[in-house]
């Protein structure tokens, strides 16, 4: 059976986009391949964060995974930091990687100031080798992410290849499962550019629990242009393209068909909050109900890591001896 391994950062604000590009293709995915997916707590320290926020945001993506469909009897679903296998393979990998190679990943570059690396935390900087080390600990075969985490799915490969070429052959090396450039959800008011949970203004992106009203505003007050011709042109017309779009993935269809029959804005707007909202609802619902029941929780992601740990612990002392540590007798 493949195996499936992905992460998401307990980002506090969950929007939109991340619930359509990736907590939808995880629930798809739980229910054909072996799952594993984490919240990727220790990734979250390589910015600034408050600790008790940190751990408030770490439950909720939690929770938010849960009322989104992942189901704990069929995937494991588990908080990175619960598992120390993560990080000690990370050390194993950062003797494998280079700095060089870590030196050329744009999202380092974009993510420090040109001129300032100086000041840049080391966990920043090692950041996709942690990440490879939470693929390769279970033999993930497959690997859903956005397009922006492409390169660091490219580093962790060459690591795996590199591994087995140097200590004999230890890692499964992963593919990269990205979803297609169309289903992209661009921003309200920027339809140019992808809706962001940083980059975004809060008019410019929809949060998968916000209130009905607030997210039926916000489509309202899409930025469109000037002539009232509903038609998917998203180069031409990017604003009521990326309409017709989310209308096609809360409601289904194709952009093509639903963009026949609007003889203005108003109206088209109106269907797309309309089911943007009515997708979201049963979301909303049910994180309402298990964000009172944080022991329950609680407990989803202490079964999840148990046997995250006992997926990682052998592969990890594996890759310890391919490396030539000495075994001790207490270790796993
Ligand atoms: N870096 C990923 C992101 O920001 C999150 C992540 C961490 C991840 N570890 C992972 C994704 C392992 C897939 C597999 O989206």
């Amino acid at each position: 059976m493949t195996r499936v391994l992905s992460g998401i950062q307990p980002t506090g604000e969950i929007h939109l986009g991340n619930y359509v590009g990736a907590v939808q293709h995880w629930v798809l995915d739980q229910h054909v391949h072996d799952s594993f997916f984490c919240v990727v707590d220790l990734h979250a320290l390589t910015s600034e964060q408050d600790p008790a926020l940190l751990r408030a945001k770490t439950l909720q993506m939690a929770t938010f995974l849960l009322a989104g469909g992942l189901d704990p009897d069929v995937c494991t679903l588990f908080v990175q930091s619960h598992v120390p296998q993560h990080t000690e393979l990370s050390w194993l990998l950062e003797c494998v990687a280079s700095y060089g190679e870590l030196r050329r990943m744009t999202q380092f570059k974009d993510k420090t100031v040109a001129g300032d690396e100086g000041s840049a935390r080391v966990g920043l900087f090692t950041y996709p080798v942690l990440m490879a080390a939470d693929i390769l600990a279970y033999q993930a075969d497959r690997v859903p992410v956005g397009d922006d985490q492409r390169q660091h799915l490219e580093l962790c490969r060459d690591l795996a290849i590199r591994f087995n070429t140097r200590y004999g052959d230890t890692f499964v090396v992963p593919e990269a499962a990205i979803p297609p450039v169309g289903a992209r959800i661009m921003d309200l008011q920027d339809p140019t550019q992808k809706m962001s949970k940083s980059r975004s203004s809060p008019q410019g992106k929809i949060l998968a629990l916000e209130a009905p009203e607030v997210i039926t505003r916000k489509i309202m007050r899409a930025m469109t242009d000037a002539d009232n011709e509903v038609r998917f042109d998203r180069d031409a017309k990017p604003g009521v393209s990326n309409l017709l779009e989310l209308l096609a993935v809360a409601g289904g269809g194709t952009t093509t068909d639903l963009a026949t029959g609007y003889s203005g804005y108003g109206a088209l707007k109106k269907d797309v909050a309309e089911a943007v909202v009515t997708y979201l609802e049963p979301v909303r619902t049910r994180y309402a109900e298990l964000i009172e029941a944080p022991d329950h929780v609680l407990k989803v992601l202490d079964a999840g890591a148990d046997k995250a740990r006992s997926t990682a612990g052998p592969n990890l002392a594996k890759a310890r001896a391919a490396m030539g540590l000495l075994p001790g007798s207490e270790m796993g």
